[in-house]
């Protein structure tokens, strides 16, 4: 059974390159990987004030979360770092009572228009979700920077670049065998 996967999509652009990403990735890889997009674009911004009290948009934005056996991180770069809805996104998650994310299996991808693909973004991303409230299981390597993707997708929003595809069937075989293994261990 193939493993439900929600890809947090880092973007808010209604063209986002980061999104078409996910669309390849959730029919190319629909044997082992059930993807499911979840948006950032409408959550209210975060406050201690509304925290344990958040919104329809909240709360379904971190129920939807919770129900998944993964998560992918779809990662633009802006400004040498993740978009501010992504970060408060995660704010959301890590606050509230309830950590959904902790232990959680997760991988990252990422692209800009950038010659660098999300370099600095991805770095300052793994270091947010090294905080303890957020902690997921995060693979290890298999580092996706798809820099300068406005020449590696076309106008179907299709993936052109072989290299990338390659190196993406090789991350997506090692996620699944990380999944795997975490299962087994946290079952044992
Ligand atoms: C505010 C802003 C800042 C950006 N900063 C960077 C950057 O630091 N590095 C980079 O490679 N691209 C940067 N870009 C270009 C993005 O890579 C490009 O807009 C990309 O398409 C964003 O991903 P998306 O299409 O999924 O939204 C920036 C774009 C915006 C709007």
């Amino acid at each position: 059974m193939a493993i439900k996967v929600k890809a947090i999509i880092g973007s808010t652009s209604s063209t986002s390159f980061n999104l078409k990403l996910v669309t390849f990735m959730k029919n190319r890889y629909a044997e082992q990987l059930d993807i499911t997009p979840v948006f950032v674009n409408d959550l209210e911004m975060f406050s201690i004030d509304i925290e344990n009290n958040p919104s329809e948009n909240v709360m379904d934005f971190k129920n939807n979360v919770k129900d998944s056996d993964a998560v992918l991180f779809a990662v633009p770069e802006y400004n040498f770092s993740i978009p501010g809805a992504l970060k408060n996104a995660i704010d959301w998650l890590s606050r509230g009572g309830e950590f959904t994310l902790p232990g959680k299996p997760a991988f990252i991808v990422g692209s800009s228009m950038g010659a660098f693909g999300s370099i600095r973004a991805q770095l300052h991303l793994r270091e947010i979700l090294s905080n303890p409230t957020l902690a997921p299981a995060l693979l290890q390597g298999n580092e996706v920077y798809i820099g300068s993707v406005h020449e590696k997708i076309n106008e179907a929003g299709e993936l052109t670049d072989q290299a990338t595809i390659d190196f993406l069937d090789a991350v997506v075989k090692n996620f699944v065998e990380f999944y795997n293994k975490n299962n087994a261990t946290v079952h044992a």
